[in-house]
């Protein structure tokens, strides 16, 4: 017999992810995950710091790869004016990609350094939400929950604290963001109306809270790295690198040669 989930009223619904959203929000904002690095420098050049390149680079993906997301879920939408709002935001992360990377070619940064090679935390809640089929699914969580705490946790204080520094954030993303929140509640409101639904979305909202919980973490932590003058690449894949590249590249003993040469010889490839 397929389970029965309890349907709670649609209002209660929207206000227990609201909740979901602002217990992520106050522990980011109070410094449980680290600060990021806005404000009080001295050296107010942004291609002169190392963590501004850093942030900017690993921002390119999240809008990069929402246009690939948001261009399949509109695909499975019903609902003519939730299209044409869809297609809206499409145009407005397009946009947002563009933007960061003409900022990190004034820059003399490389735009897809960290869009073709993401750091994890970031990537795999982006697989997370790529594997979500229902659009109420999707919506309420990358837009109701992720970009409405991207918004109070990142664009927020980059107006705040280092407008000149971020004015490509500040000027050509942040506007776009409270309508693509607006969105999610909506998509939330018309389709989370049944007890199965809600069931799902309220999963992926507790899961995709703590994915950006990690993704902040990650990304304060190796700005850091980039303030400290080490490359975040380098820092995330010390442990190939160490292994794999000169000046100590990996040598097998005779034991492991053999065996993986009788394998590749066995399975014939
Ligand atoms: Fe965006
Ligand atoms: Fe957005």
């Amino acid at each position: 017999m397929p389970e029965i989930f309890e349907t709670i009223p649609i209002d209660d619904f929207i206000a227990e992810l609201a909740s979901i959203r602002s217990t992520a929000a106050h522990a980011i904002l109070a410094g449980k995950f680290g600060r990021p690095p806005f404000g009080g420098i001295n050296d107010t050049e942004p291609s002169r710091r190392p963590e501004i390149i850093f942030l900017v680079q690993l921002g390119v993906y999240p809008e990069w790869r929402e246009t690939h997301l948001l261009a399949r879920q509109i695909q499975r939408i019903d609902d003519y004016k939730l299209v044409r709002r869809v297609g809206q935001q499409i145009a407005d992360e397009t946009k947002h990609a563009a933007v960061l990377c003409d900022q990190l070619e004034k820059w003399g940064a490389d735009p897809k350094r960290f869009y073709l090679e993401p750091i994890y935390e970031w990537s795999a809640s982006f697989d997370y939400m790529d594997k979500l089929i229902h659009p109420a699914e999707y919506f309420a969580v990358s837009n109701f929950i992720g970009e409405g705490l991207f918004l109070p946790t990142l664009l927020a204080p980059m107006a705040r604290f280092d407008r000149d520094t971020f004015s490509a954030y500040v000027e050509q993303i942040l506007p776009d963001e409270p309508a693509h929140v607006r969105l999610g509640r909506d998509f939330i409101y018309q389709y989370c109306r049944t007890g199965e639904m809600q069931h799902r979305v309220r999963r992926h909202a507790t899961i995709v809270a703590k994915q950006y919980c990690l993704g902040f973490e990650a990304a304060i932590r190796y700005a850091a790295d980039a303030a400290a003058g080490r490359d975040p690449m380098a820092e995330r894949d010390k442990i190939a690198l160490k292994a794999l590249s000169p000046p100590t590249p990996f040598e097998p003993d005779p034991v492991t040669l053999q065996t993986y040469n009788a394998l590749v010889a066995e399975f014939d490839i």
